[in-house]
């Protein structure tokens, strides 16, 4: 006779070591009732969400603040568990919505760190940041502790970090929210660019719904929370994509509908 806690049935979580595809299915997730909040209630953020994204692919994930984006990246990542459903990925690496540099580190080597982590030399982990320091404008504050860095300086460093991790799987939780409009211009740019050269799966949640149609082979749109799939719109134009490109525009205009049409109902 199963007992109860044998019979209930175990969310999946499946981690491969090969590939870099995500698949998200019927995943449901509650954040528990807490003497912090008066209703002391449970809060469903996800209900249902089913998601995938094939090896290589960029996937964006859209949808109104509080719906349960970055939740849905922490359950990716592993840092949270399903309440049901199942998740089936390669080993993930997460770039948090903050950018939780460590403060007595160097800017250098704070995006050196999964780089000594996973075993390389300090000279060697930082020859290697360095490279793409230059290429992201960082030039000149390798040794700048994190405080002395702008907020947009210390989202390129958190998110170089999360590149040189070298797993298969990023999810980018508004990488260049931060940014100025210029250089979130160049580092879309940046980042369509080094993902042709050295492709990997990215689920990139953002507010943008045009940096979402520009860069991504998919945009997935959720509604207020409980966070369901609305639409999911497959974008199949050549990169790099145009702002003023006729899909694009047609795009975005039917991403936003979709927002306003879940944020009626
Ligand atoms: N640690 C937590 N404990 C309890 N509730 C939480 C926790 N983190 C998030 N929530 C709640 O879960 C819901 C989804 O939050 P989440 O941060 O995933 O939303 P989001 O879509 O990323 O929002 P935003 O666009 O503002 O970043 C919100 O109602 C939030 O209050
Ligand atoms: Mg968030």
């Amino acid at each position: 006779m199963p007992t109860e806690l044998q019979s209930r049935k175990r969310p999946l979580v499946r981690r491969r070591a090969d590939g870099g595809s995500l698949a998200v299915e019927q995943v449901c997730f509650s954040y528990p009732p807490s003497h912090a909040r008066r209703d002391a209630d449970a809060v469903q953020a996800l209900d249902a969400v089913s998601l995938l994204a094939g090896a290589g692919e960029l996937l964006a994930v859209v949808g109104p603040s509080g719906c349960g984006k970055s939740t849905l990246l922490e359950l990716i990542c592993g840092l949270r568990e399903p309440d049901s459903g199942s998740i089936d990925c390669a080993p993930a690496v997460l770039m948090p919505q903050r950018d939780l540099l460590l403060p007595w580190l160097s800017a250098l080597d704070n995006a050196a760190l999964a780089l000594r982590i996973a075993g390389l030399s300090r000279g060697q982990a930082r020859e290697r940041a360095n490279a793409l320091f230059v290429e992201l404008g960082l030039d000149g504050f390798q040794r700048a502790r994190p405080r002395e860095l702008s907020g947009g300086m210390r989202q390129r460093v958190a998110f170089l970090r999360t590149l040189l991790s070298g797993k298969p799987l990023l999810c980018l939780d508004e990488p260049f929210g931060a940014l100025d409009a210029i250089t979130r211009g160049e580092m879309q740019e940046w980042l369509g660019a080094s993902l042709a050269r050295e492709p990997r799966t990215v689920v990139l949640v953002t507010h943008d719904v045009e940096e979402a149609v520009l860069l991504a082979d998919r945009v997935v749109v959720l509604s207020r929370r409980p966070g369901r799939v609305l639409a999911e719109l497959e974008i199949d134009g050549e990169r790099p994509r145009s702002r003023t490109d006729p899909e694009v525009v047609a795009l975005r205009g039917r991403a936003l509908e979709e927002l306003a049409i879940g944020g009626r109902t």
